[in-house]
């Protein structure tokens, strides 16, 4: 038997409460965004054994940029290790990695690490594990749309959506944030135009694939019409 009737083929993850969840520990809050990861690697796993087809998980917002220099490096330590290591599991599962955003003011050799990341990944992947690094979607939609003035040509939705960093990948069918905030906060804002969304108080690093289930079973009972009247 399936476990769900209706899947998403894209689901958009606004990993929130790593900080809240250290700090409840009385821990520092890099120790929140390594338990935040090891979630996440579960929940990446999980959702491609489902048969679930891209997820998208919100990394870095260009706002978090401006965060303390230490908790940037804890974060950049953080992405060194998956880059090197976790993500060579995801590749021998057919799995890819994808990078949406600006990644130019990271270390050098972080940046490097990424682009690996990317062009090491399976042409013929199942499962696409997009990560959203220094992503902001205003910032993303001035570049699409200053790409099109360059071009000198009117752009139709579609092209548009083409030339956005998600180019060529199905917008999000759901997005969940964790962490008790009712907000997108600057996360695929021209994407999530029919996005389903689902909210949680639960904090990231205790997201696990529990919670990710009910997730889905929100969705499966959500009745999507995309502006149209049911027949
Ligand atoms: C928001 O929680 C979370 C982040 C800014 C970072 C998310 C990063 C990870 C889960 C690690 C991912 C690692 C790799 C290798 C890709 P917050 O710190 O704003 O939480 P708070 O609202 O409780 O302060």
């Amino acid at each position: 038997m399936k476990a769900f009737d209706k899947l998403p083929v894209h689901v958009g993850l606004i990993m929130d409460g790593n900080g809240r969840w250290a700090q409840k520990k009385h821990m520092p809050r890099s120790f929140g965004h390594n338990a935040g990861m090891n979630t996440m690697i579960k929940l990446a796993a999980h959702a491609s054994g489902l048969g679930i087809k891209y997820l998208t998980v919100y990394t870095l917002s260009t706002e978090n940029l401006s965060r303390p220099q230490d908790e940037l490096d804890g974060l950049f330590a953080l992405f060194r290790g998956y880059f090197k290591t976790n993500v060579k599991k995801l590749y021998k599962k057919g799995a890819a990695v994808k990078i949406i955003g600006d990644i130019s003011p990271l270390p050098d050799d972080v940046q490097t690490l990424l682009k690996e990341g990317e062009s090491g990944s399976p042409a013929d992947a199942e499962f696409t594990l997009v990560f959203a690094i220094n992503y902001g979607a205003r910032s993303e939609i001035v570049r699409a749309v200053n790409l099109a003035v360059e071009r000198g040509e009117k752009v139709t939705e579609s092209d548009f959506a083409a030339t956005l960093y998600t180019g060529g990948i199905p917008d999000p069918d759901l997005i969940i944030r964790t962490g008790g905030e009712v907000r997108l906060s600057n996360f695929l804002t021209y994407q999530a135009a029919y996005s389903e969304l689902y909210f949680t108080d639960v904090l990231f690093p205790d997201f696990g694939t529990r919670e990710f289930d009910k997730a889905l079973k929100e969705y499966e009972r959500r009745d999507r019409r995309f502006g149209k009247i049911k027949k």
